[in-house]
C-alpha cells in the first residue's frame, strides 16, 4: 500500500456496546473506503497504554486507558485517495459538541471521551497503528 492512500481506525468500546458498529461501517463505505483489514478484539491496559502513549502526560489519560480497555474494539485498516484527511473530514472534531453536522461523531459520540471512533492523525501514524494490531499477512491491498 502506498503512504497516503490508506489510514487505520478503531470502533471504541462504547459504540460497539451499544450496536452502532454496523451503522459506522454503513458511513465509513457510504464514503468510499475500502476495508482491507479488519479485526474485533480487546486492548489489555498495557496495549491501550502503548497506542495513546503520545498522550500519557495528559489529565485524561489514565480515563483514556481505562475507556479503551473497558471492552472490544473494532480495528480496520482503510483505503481512499489522501484516507488519513478524508477520514478526519468524516469523523468530526474530538468534541462531538463541536463535531460538523453529518459527521460520524456528531452521530454516534456521546463525549469528548467516549467519541465513538479513532481515526489516525499522519500518514506517519496510519503506518505505526497499522502495524500495531495487523501482521503484514492481514492486509490485503487491492
Ligand atoms: P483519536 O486519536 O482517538 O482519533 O482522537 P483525536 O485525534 O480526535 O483526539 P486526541 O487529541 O488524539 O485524543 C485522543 C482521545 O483521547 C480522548 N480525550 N479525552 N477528556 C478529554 O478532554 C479528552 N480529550 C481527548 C478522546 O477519546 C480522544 O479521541
Ligand atoms: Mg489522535
Amino acid at each position: 500500500m502506498k503512504t497516503g492512500e490508506f489510514t487505520f481506525t478503531m470502533i471504541k468500546p462504547t459504540a460497539v456496546r451499544l450496536g452502532k458498529l454496523v451503522p459506522i461501517l454503513h458511513e465509513i463505505n457510504l464514503a468510499g473506503f475500502n476495508v482491507v483489514a479488519m479485526k474485533m478484539t480487546r486492548l489489555s491496559r498495557l496495549q491501550a497504554e502503548k497506542f495513546y502513549e503520545i498522550h500519557n502526560d495528559k489529565p485524561f489519560f489514565e480515563d483514556l486507558v481505562s475507556f479503551m480497555s473497558s471492552g472490544p474494539v473494532l480495528a480496520a485498516v482503510l483505503r481512499k485517495e489522501n484516507a488519513v484527511s478524508e477520514f478526519r473530514k468524516l469523523i468530526g472534531n474530538t468534541n462531538p459538541q463541536n463535531a460538523e453536522e453529518g459527521t460520524i461523531r456528531k452521530k454516534f459520540a456521546i463525549s469528548v471521551q467516549e467519541n465513538a471512533i479513532h481515526g489516525s492523525d499522519s500518514d506517519e501514524n496510519a503506518l505505526k497503528e497499522s502495524c500495531f494490531f495487523f501482521s503484514q499477512f492481514e492486509i490485503f491491498p487491492h
